[in-house]
């Protein structure tokens, strides 16, 4: 058994103040929990799916219904859909992608040269800001008839915030592409992120360890060994019975051998190649993507409470330093399971990292969970404490959060920064003002988001790392500062906060002149997202002579950017900017200038 007891007691010595946050229960809380956990919530017949949660907790069903998790994956057959279906084309290269209707069911045409392909659309993915498609080939001798089984994520996403259609390859930081074709299948690409299917499918990369063969279960890039969770076979044979079963849901033949790690290859493979629609708990996150399999508890509810923990029989879950997970961890761990990703093979991270090599934090959406993991409070701080995990988010909620009047949820636990008098000492900025907002500097707003803005980074740091300020650009404060150069930001920085950098590495980044405007030059020389960024700041704040360099940015080899870049073009003229954005990024330029010119 994993209970150690007195564990959570030391785990409140070091956690700040935790007891008073309401993160670690107490002894007599776990004593009563123990005994109501359910004996195992990961292997498929541990699960129920969340139909059966409607009855007894009707409210949070309700909610979910609506929640954008929920309604991740749905079948087109069976919802509503944003995107007009009506014969608009979104053209790529010399390629075309159509969307049509036909005997009220959607169809995705693409063609290119003599080649045509017509798809049916059989599910949407998304919703909130884009929908992207899924569909299967329709043979060409049953037109608008049966089709293929399988299933592909279609060329063309529609985004519901402006109207348009764009290249669904564009939604990540690839590189310019010449086509529009089907692209991976969905069975093996989208759907563990999606959906919900039971836990252990999604662990056999982990129970395999270092240099797993890749499959649907994959998170993109793993925490570094000091904040990883391990996961460890207790009972080798009772995971061969969990794999055995699986397998023989997939309709694999053959025995399982001996060797763990074979074993293991052999139930990923299969995963890969015949992972289906079929063998998915729901479409969606339901209600067990995140709780957990909740069978036993749905039957017996005063027996059972369903549980964050991983419960197993044969494995079980450890943090880095060997200890068994705190509650905060393992719902965080719950939600990095999905929120992890660092986006296709763009190779930059920040903390001037290397997604290959020495990884830091996601520069993207999608990230949250697995930065929110590389940060400070993640041994007591949980996602819940700002999100409500069953309905889609306030706007003005989030917002909030970001100013002063949003510190308490941080001083919950940091309690020596309650008062105005020690905020003021600590932040350095009036007690009261936005320069004194713990997001502002704690979580700052540099994550590219899914319609263009900015959205937080989720490593909870400080401004002052080196390896912040020698690593990424442009400085955190230059956020709210942009008027300031390198040098009065960063000796602002040592006296304040006592520190000291590197000036041949400050100039390795920014040039000779560290009197220079870091937004400036990071606009000029950044790397792409660092300049996606930059040109934001500078248009928000009107910093003098980036209106060349964020025309530019229109050209930049990452689609994604020119997006971000025509958005800050918008930003400062107030006004929309119609651009073929299909068109190569030389030419994009050269139209851009155009149509200012002409505005002129
Ligand atoms: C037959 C009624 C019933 C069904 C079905 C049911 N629950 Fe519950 N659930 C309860 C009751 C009653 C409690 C309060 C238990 C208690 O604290 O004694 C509860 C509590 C919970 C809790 C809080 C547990 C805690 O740690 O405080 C969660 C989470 C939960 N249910 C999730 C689910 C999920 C997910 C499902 C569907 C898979 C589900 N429930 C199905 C009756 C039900
Ligand atoms: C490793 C997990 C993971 C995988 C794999 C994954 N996604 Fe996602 N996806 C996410 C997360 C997390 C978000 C939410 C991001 C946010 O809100 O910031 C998301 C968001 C989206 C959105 C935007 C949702 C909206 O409502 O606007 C779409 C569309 C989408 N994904 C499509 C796909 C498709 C298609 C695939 C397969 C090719 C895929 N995803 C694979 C994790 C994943
Ligand atoms: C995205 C993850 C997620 C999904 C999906 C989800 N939950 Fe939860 N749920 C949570 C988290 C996290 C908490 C704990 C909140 C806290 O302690 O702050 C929670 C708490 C609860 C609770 C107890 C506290 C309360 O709010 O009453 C119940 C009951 C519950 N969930 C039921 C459900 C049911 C039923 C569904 C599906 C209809 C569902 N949940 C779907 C993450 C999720
Ligand atoms: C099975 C995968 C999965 C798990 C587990 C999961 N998420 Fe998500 N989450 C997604 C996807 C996919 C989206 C994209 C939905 C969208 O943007 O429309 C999303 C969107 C969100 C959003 C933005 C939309 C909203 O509802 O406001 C928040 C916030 C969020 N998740 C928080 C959480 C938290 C907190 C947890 C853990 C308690 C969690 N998620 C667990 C897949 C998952
Ligand atoms: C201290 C509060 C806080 C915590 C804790 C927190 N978040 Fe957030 N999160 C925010 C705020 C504020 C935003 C809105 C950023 C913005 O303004 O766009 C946000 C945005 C998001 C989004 C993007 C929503 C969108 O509309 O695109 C996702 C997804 C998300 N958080 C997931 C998570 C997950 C998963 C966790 C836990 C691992 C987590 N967050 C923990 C405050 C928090
Ligand atoms: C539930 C309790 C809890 C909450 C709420 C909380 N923290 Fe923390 N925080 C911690 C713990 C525990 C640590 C680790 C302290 C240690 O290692 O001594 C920590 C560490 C930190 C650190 C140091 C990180 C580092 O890398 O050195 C910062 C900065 C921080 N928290 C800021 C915040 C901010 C900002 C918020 C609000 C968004 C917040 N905390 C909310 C518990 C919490
Ligand atoms: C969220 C925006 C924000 C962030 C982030 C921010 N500041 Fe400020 N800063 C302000 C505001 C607003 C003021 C105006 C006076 C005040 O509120 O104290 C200010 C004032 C200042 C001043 C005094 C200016 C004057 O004219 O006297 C300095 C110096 C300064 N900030 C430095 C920094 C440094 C260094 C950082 C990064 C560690 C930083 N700020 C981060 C908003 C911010
Ligand atoms: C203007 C920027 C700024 C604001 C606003 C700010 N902090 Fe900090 N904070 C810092 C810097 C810089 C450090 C690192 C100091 C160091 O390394 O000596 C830091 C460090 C911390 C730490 C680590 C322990 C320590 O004191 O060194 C915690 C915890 C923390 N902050 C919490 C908070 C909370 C909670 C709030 C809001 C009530 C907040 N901070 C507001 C800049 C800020």
């Amino acid at each position: 058994m994993l209970v150690r007891p007195g564990f959570w007691l030391a785990a409140c010595l070091t956690a700040l103040a935790c007891a008073g946050a309401g993160t670690a229960p107490s002894r007599g809380r776990q004593e009563e929990a123990k005994s109501r956990e359910p004996l195992s919530n990961v292997l498929r017949a541990d699960y129920v799916g969340s139909q059966a949660c409607a009855g007894c907790h009707a409210s949070i069903y309700e909610a979910w219904l609506r929640s954008p998790m929920h309604r991740m994956t749905r079948e087109v057959a069976s919802t509503e859909l944003s995107a007009p279906f009506d014969g608009r084309e979104l053209a790529l290269g010399g390629a075309v992608a159509r969307l049509e209707t036909h005997e009220g069911k959607r169809f995705v045409g693409l063609s290119q040269g003599e080649q045509n392909e017509l798809y049916r659309v059989t599910k949407v993915i998304g919703g909130r800001y884009r929908e992207d498609f899924v569909g299967e080939l329709v043979p060409a001798s049953s037109p608008f008839g049966v089709a293929l089984e399988e299933q592909r994520v279609l060329p063309v996403s529609y985004l519901r915030f402006d109207g348009t259609l764009r290249y669904k390859g564009y939604s990540v930081m690839v590189r310019e592409r010449h086509g529009l074709e089907a692209g991976l299948v969905w069975q093996r690409a989208c759907v563990l992120c999606h959906n919900t299917a039971p836990q252990v499918v999604a662990l056999y990369d982990e129970l395999y360890g270092a240099k797993a063969p890749s499959y649907q279960g994959s998170a993109s890039n793993e925490l570094p060994a000091s904040k990883a969770f391990r996961y460890v076979v207790d009972d080798a044979a009772g995971l061969r019975q969990a794999l055995a079963g699986e397998l023989a849901l997939l309709g694999a033949r053959g025995s399982l051998p001996e060797n763990e790690r074979h074993a293991l290859e052999i139930a990923i493979s299969n995963t890969r190649e015949r992972f289906g629609e079929a063998h998915l708990v729901e479409l969606g996150v339901g209600c067990e993507s995140c709780h957990g399999g909740s069978r036993a508890h749905a039957e017996a509810p005063h027996r059972f409470d369903p549980s964050f923990a991983l419960r197993s029989s044969f494995m079980h879950v450890e943090t880095a330093s060997g200890g068994r997970p705190t509650r905060a961890q393992d719902q965080n761990r719950t939600c990095a399971k999905c929120h992890t990703v660092l986006f296709s093979q763009y190779p930059f991270t920040w903390e001037g990292g290397e997604r290959r090599t020495s990884p830091g934090g996601s520069t993207t959406n999608s990230g949250e969970a697995r930065d929110f993991l590389l940060g400070g409070c993640a041994s007591a701080m949980t996602c819940s404490t700002c999100h409500d995990p069953h309905g889609e988010d306030s706007k003005a909620r989030l917002e909030e959060l970001g100013t002063v009047r949003g510190n308490r949820v941080c001083t919950s636990c940091h309690r020596e920064l309650e008062s105005p008098l020690a905020l003021g000492r600590h932040s350095h900025h009036r007690a009261d003002g936005a320069g004194s907002a713990c997001l502002s500097c704690h979580m700052p707003k540099k994550n590219m988001g899914l319609a263009y803005d900015f959205t937080r980074y989720h490593r909870i740091g400080s401004p002052t790392e080196q390896a912040r300020v020698l690593g990424d650009r442009p400085l955190d404060c230059a956020l709210c500062h942009a008027e300031r150069s390198v040098e009065q930001i960063t000796a602002t920085m040592e006296k304040w906060w006592g520190k000291r950098y590197d000036r041949a590495r400050l100039r390795r980044l920014y040039g000779q002149d560290l009197r220079a405007n870091p937004v400036r030059i990071t606009l000029i020389g950044g790397k792409p997202h660092e300049q996606a960024l930059a040109a934001d700041i500078a248009a928000a704040q009107q910093v003098p002579d980036t209106l060349e360099a964020t025309l530019a940015l229109l050209g930049s080899e990452y689609p994604l950017v020119r997006y971000f870049a025509r958005h800050s073009l918008e930003k400062r003229a107030g006004a929309e900017l119609a651009l073929d954005m299909s068109l190569p990024g030389p030419q994009l330029v050269q139209a851009a200038r155009a149509r200012l010119n002409a505005a002129r």
